[in-house]
């Protein structure tokens, strides 16, 4: 058992026995495989909770393109992860329920007000992006998710090899005002928070061909 199960079960201990828990809960990175084969490091946080799997392909260094997959209960009205850690100055992969299917969009902060819709980065829908009556799924490739250029010019990218990427996240119980329009604007989160991803272990030499697998026709 790894050290993140067995830290895991023994918070669950403590809990059980009348110690109080966190409050943001404490993130167990896992390995997750779908029934396809595919497979991400994968992360379960907040209050909804939402549930975000990353792939990457097996490169040395950045950039590189990222399978996201995002899980996330009906309650949910918008989800966005952070790639840079924090609101601004970094790509944010919003997702949300439009119908029976999601959407994903980039976006940008600047300030701490409405993120700008963002052209460098663009997100593909793939198979297996769907809602139903408890849940919806995006699942997404996004192309100019793990570059880009920070406040002051300096570029930034994802390291590859980092068993601890710092991500962050946000989420609100309101939908987009248009959720068929990727470039709808939404408004204020009701909740963010931080969380770190193993990169390191979401690498696949089988991640290009997991991409043709999952384009939808
Ligand atoms: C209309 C949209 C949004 C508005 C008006 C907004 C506004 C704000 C405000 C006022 C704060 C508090 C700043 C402070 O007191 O330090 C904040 C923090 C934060 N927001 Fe947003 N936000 C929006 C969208 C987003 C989105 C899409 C994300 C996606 C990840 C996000 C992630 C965060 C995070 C992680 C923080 C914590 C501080 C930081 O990282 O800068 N926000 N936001
Ligand atoms: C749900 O998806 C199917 C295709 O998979 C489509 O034919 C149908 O119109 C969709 N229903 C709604 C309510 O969007
Ligand atoms: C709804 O979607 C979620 C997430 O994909 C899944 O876990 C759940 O089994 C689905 N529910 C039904 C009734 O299909």
């Amino acid at each position: 058992m790894g050290l993140i199960a067995r830290l895991a079960i023994a918070a669950a201990a403590l809990a059980g026995n009348g110690i109080a828990a966190p409050v943001t809960a404490a993130t167990a990175a896992a390995q997750y495989c779908d029934e396809t084969g595919v497979c991400y490091s994968e992360v379960t946080v907040g209050v909804a909770p939402i549930t975000w799997r990353i792939a990457i392909p097996a490169v040395e260094q950045g950039p590189f393109d990222v399978l996201l997959q995002v899980i996330a209960p009906k309650s949910v009205g918008w989800a966005g992860l952070a790639w840079g850690g924090g609101m601004l100055y970094n790509p944010i992969s919003l997702a949300w329920a439009n119908g029976n299917s999601t959407i994903g969009s980039a976006r940008f902060a600047a300030a701490h007000v409405q993120p700008d819709f963002y052209d460098p980065a663009a997100h593909t829908i793939l198979k297996g992006s769907s809602a139903n009556d408890t849940h919806w799924t995006l699942t997404t490739l996004c192309q100019g998710c793990s570059t880009w250029v920070h406040n002051g010019g300096a570029k930034e990218v994802l390291d590859p090899g980092a068993t601890a990427a710092s991500f962050a996240f946000a989420a609100s119980a309101v939908p987009p005002i248009d959720p068929t329009d990727p470039t709808s604007p939404i408004g204020i989160h009701s909740e963010h928070g931080i969380f770190t991803v193993d990169l390191a272990a979401a690498k696949s030499e089988q991640f290009s061909t997991w991409v043709e697998q999952l384009k939808v026709a």
